[in-house]
């Protein structure tokens, strides 16, 4: 078996779709990198040599300007059924503690460009983590969610206590996380975790084309927006206010808003540029 080291090395095919062992990269519309989750056998379940390449995918998309939004997707049946229990199970505290495990599992929450979680079928454990750490959720009406790693003797190591709490509540997070069950699309949706419902068949579309509308805009304006909302979770009202005020303020530097607002005025599309 070769090394993950290597495992990943990007290769160009002719149309310059990037392919990858556990993964799938495409462009399915104008500013849109795909990434589907491609391991059917292990029900996507995140093994080490998958998050290498999906890191690897994600920050090569972040470095690209001809994108503007990624879209990240698993199968019909599983976005990803968590972290892969044959892979951890005969760890020791000596291997996860000196290696930092799962710590590069959050990289996606360094990408600058907005993600889009699309999520059909199971979103367990670090599925759900996974799928948390975009920036929006969107799940098909098969979705299952839930954090079931109390059910192993352990607890969500890559974010679940953390980011299930603050985008459901401390209640319903603890319901969840201490008995391990599950929970619906619908139930994600009304409880503010999930931005969007849509029957599986159509949920990658609709998340192409909700990232192609983000694409489609200035990419500095994006990023600032995307920069707010996160900073403004993590610190107090005012700090987060104040925050948002400088990088409004900021925006006034660039071409883009010339263009945006001067489009308005003159009853025409813009033509952002990034500048
Ligand atoms: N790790 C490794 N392999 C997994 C897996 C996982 N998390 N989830 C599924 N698989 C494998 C199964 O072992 C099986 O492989 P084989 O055919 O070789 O036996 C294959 O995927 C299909 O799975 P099932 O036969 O179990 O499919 P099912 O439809 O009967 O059940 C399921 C689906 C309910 C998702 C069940 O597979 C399951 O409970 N999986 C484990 C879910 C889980 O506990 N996730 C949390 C992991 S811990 C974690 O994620 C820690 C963290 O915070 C980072």
């Amino acid at each position: 078996m070769r090394p993950f080291s290597i495992t990943f090395s990007r290769q160009f095919s002719s149309s310059r779709t990037i392919r990858y062992d556990h993964i799938l990269v495409s462009d399915p519309a104008n500013g849109v990198k795909l990434v589907t989750l491609n391991r059917p056998n292990a029900l996507n379940a995140l093994f080490t040599p998958l998050v290498l390449e999906l890191n690897d995918a994600l920050k090569s998309a972040d470095s690209d300007t001809s994108i503007g939004a990624i879209v990240l997707t698993g199968s019909v049946r599983a976005f990803a059924a968590g972290a892969d229990i044959k892979e951890m199970k005969d760890k020791s505290f000596a291997d996860v503690f000196t290696h930092d495990f799962i710590k590069n599992w959050s990289d996606a929450t360094l990408i600058k460009k907005p993600i889009i979680a699309a999520v059909n079928g199971y979103a367990l454990g670090g599925g759900c983590e996974m799928a948390m750490m975009a920036d929006i959720l969107y799940a098909g009406e098969n979705a299952v969610f839930g954090q079931p790693e109390i059910k192993l003797g352990i607890i969500p190591g890559a974010g679940g206590t953390q980011r299930l709490a603050r985008a459901i509540g401390k209640a319903k997070a603890m319901d969840i996380i201490l008995t391990g069950k599950t929970f619906t699309a619908h139930e994600a949706y009304n409880w503010g975790l999930a931005a969007a419902v849509f029957p599986p068949t159509d949920l990658v579309a609709e998340a192409v084309k909700t990232a192609a509308s983000i694409a489609s805009y200035g990419p500095i304006a994006v990023h600032a927006a995307k920069e707010a909302i996160n900073y403004g979770l993590q610190v107090g009202l005012d700090q987060g206010l104040t925050y948002e005020r400088r990088l409004f303020h900021s925006l006034f530097a660039t071409a883009d808003q010339k263009e945006g607002m001067a489009a308005f005025a003159e009853k025409r599309a813009p033509e952002f540029k990034g500048e």
